[in-house]
């Protein structure tokens, strides 16, 4: 059986106080516990984030990003060691703002995640179209790439501690959310892409989530389509209602 997960993407928002207040808030809520909350806050948030959910099953920390070099003279940096040194278990890799705005390229990409899984850190790995590649209907191929280049030299053991997200770059902070036919149709054919490479037992058994304008509203449907196993939010995972209705959707 698969994992539900929703993953709070907090971006570059909430200082320190005010994070640590939506995480009390969250836990205050009550939320299904069947479902895996993740925050991926701020690296100078994490050891206090950690030490709050230290005693919960249901929640986990993510970094958003780290450094692709296992140590050095990288002055304003964070590696995978030192995030998993803090008991951070999950990160964030191949988000499109760090691909758009960060120039992260696909070797780059490479690199960080082979180091996140030499370091026990479980990549929450983010594929997605552009809105050209969707009206030109290339979005199955660029996806069918971007897994490919990314993510096909891992081995089966590798691969299969992965979590995929889809966020389709259109809807990512726009308000504009993948309809249910359109989530559906490329969580199913990720998971088909895989089973032709790794097999159907890890296809099975991988988490893809949906990103890209997920709110309180939209969740329930879209986690109700057979092949999204939750979410990965960003704006609505802000507020601790909404995060919490989010997850309270399966
Ligand atoms: P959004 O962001 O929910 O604000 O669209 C999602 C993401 O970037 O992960």
């Amino acid at each position: 059986m698969r994992r539900k997960i929703v993953a709070g993407n907090w971006k570059m928002n909430k200082n320190l106080e005010q994070g640590m207040n939506l995480i009390d808030e969250i836990i205050k809520l009550n939320s299904s516990e069947n479902v895996l909350k993740i925050f991926a806050t701020p690296f100078i948030h994490i050891t206090s984030a950690v030490e709050k959910i230290k005693d919960k099953k249901d929640f986990a920390i993510a970094a958003q990003n780290c450094h692709h070099m296992e140590s050095g003279a990288y002055t304003g940096e964070v590696s995978a060691s030192m995030v998993r040194s803090s008991g951070t278990e999950y990160i964030i890799i191949g988000h499109s703002e760090r691909r758009s705005y960060f120039n992260e390229t696909t070797p780059l990409l490479v690199q960080k995640l082979n180091i996140a899984l030499a370091n026990d850190l479980i990549p929450i790995f983010c594929v997605g179209e552009n809105l050209e590649d969707r009206n030109n209907n290339n979005h199955l191929e660029v996806i069918r790439q971007q897994l490919k280049d990314a993510l096909y030299h891992l081995s089966p053991a590798d691969f299969s501690k992965l979590i995929i997200a889809y966020e389709p770059i259109w809807a990512i902070g726009t308000g504009v959310t993948a309809t249910t036919h359109q989530a559906q149709g490329m969580h199913n054919f990720i998971r088909s892409e895989i089973n032709k490479k790794y097999g159907k037992e890890i296809s099975e058994n991988i988490s893809i989530l949906y990103g890209g304008s997920c709110n309180a509203e939209n969740a329930k449907e879209l986690f109700a389509c057979l092949d999204v196993d939750g979410g990965l939010v960003g704006g609505a995972s802000l507020k601790a209602n909404d995060f919490t209705a989010i997850a309270n959707s399966f």
